[in-house]
């Protein structure tokens, strides 16, 4: 419980006390819940202590993966200790599959996978409702980052995803979008800061699409306080299981210099997008036609790339390809690229 002191910072979700290191903050997770702006109000039975625990195992996941963060440790059920930072007002949001705002701002449907990550930014103001940003408003109007914060926010934020994504999918979740904060510390560190809990995350069960965060809130979708217990008993399996040894005997006589001890077999095909022109499969297609073959139409050349990747996970296989892809193997401007890993 909070103890009698008054928090120098009361939000809609935590309080945040001083302690005795005045580099040091205690963050206390209440189990009151907000949303649309804290237009709907209401409480989730247990949330405090749900998201307390959750954001300490994530934190701790992502510090592993070399990520800075705030988070010193858990203290009680509903507490976390962490390091006092200067918060930048964004709220840095990555996107996987598209949902909320993003569907309402353009009429996309729920659901629909994002080609790429998108990392957007929305001003941390709840008396504006939290507007989307441009980095034009960010640096030149607000004067609250620069390009190089931005950029590194950016970084952190994919490669954060990343983890996240590997992390849930293994223990059958999605990871559809979620929302960060950043902020610095005394020593002018960039470090991540806020909580990592289903307040901010939206996830969706990976063979149900049943939703299991704060939208069964918002939608009054009901079982609230058993989809943010059902997250936890993941998380902390999913935590347990990765703390496992991962390879057999053999493979760690293999390869004990390396983490990635997975091998792809990849194989990339590559073709040009249907409205492109293709002289070489027009010419092909002719030939063919004149040889007899009168029914052949939509006929296109391209090519096929194989190769092995090692990796720890075929997901992190998956996007590296993707990025070779983008970069290199096909021209995503006029070819359709189709990925197959086994
Ligand atoms: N390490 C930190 N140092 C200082 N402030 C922090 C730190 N981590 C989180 N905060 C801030 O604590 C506040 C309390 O959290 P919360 O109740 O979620 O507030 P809000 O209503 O602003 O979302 C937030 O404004 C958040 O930015
Ligand atoms: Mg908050």
């Amino acid at each position: 419980m909070p103890t009698a002191t008054k928090p120098i910072y009361s939000g809609k979700a935590k309080d945040i006390f001083e302690t005795d290191d005045s580099d040091v903050l205690r963050a206390y997770f209440r189990d009151s819940a907000t949303a649309f702006n804290a237009q709907k109000k209401g409480e989730i039975h247990g949330k405090g202590k749900v998201n307390a625990t959750i954001s300490a195992l994530l934190f701790t996941l992502v510090e592993k993966n070399g990520i800075k963060t705030h988070f010193i440790k858990q203290i009680s059920d509903n507490e976390l200790l962490v390091k006092r930072v200067q918060i930048i007002p964004l709220e840095v949001i990555v996107r996987n599959i598209a949902a909320g705002s993003l569907c309402k701002r353009l009429g996309i449907k729920e659901g629909k996978v994002l080609k790429t990550p998108i990392v957007e930014f929305s001003y941390k103001n709840d008396e504006l409702g939290d507007p989307l940003l441009t980095r034009a408003y960010i640096k030149n109007a607000l004067e609250i980052a620069d390009d190089k914060t931005l950029d590194y926010i950016t970084e952190v934020t994919l490669k954060a995803n990343e983890i996240f994504k590997d992390f849930f999918l293994k223990n059958e979740i999605k990871v559809v979008d979620f929302k960060l904060e950043y902020g610095t510390d005394k020593d002018g560190n960039l470090l991540l800061a806020d909580e990592l809990s289903p307040d901010n995350f939206r996830f969706w069960d990976a063979k149900t699409n049943e939703k299991l965060d704060k939208d069964r809130f918002r939608q009054d979708l009901g079982n609230v306080e058993g989809a943010y217990q059902e997250i936890l008993k993941r998380v902390k399996s999913g935590i347990q299981d990765s703390a496992k040894p991962q390879h057999t005997s053999t493979q760690a006589h293999q390869h004990t210099s390396t983490s990635a001890h997975k091998h792809f077999n990849i194989k990339v095909q590559v073709l040009p997008k249907k409205d492109i022109l293709d002289p070489q499969g027009q010419a092909v297609e002719k030939a063919l036609i004149s040889l007899g073959y009168k029914d052949v139409r939509d006929l296109k050349i391209g090519k096929e790339i194989v190769f092995k990747v090692s990796a720890d996970s075929e997901l992190k296989a998956k996007s590296q390809v993707k990025e070779m892809c983008e970069k290199l193997l096909a021209n995503p401007v006029i070819e359709d690229y189709l990925i197959e890993i086994k």
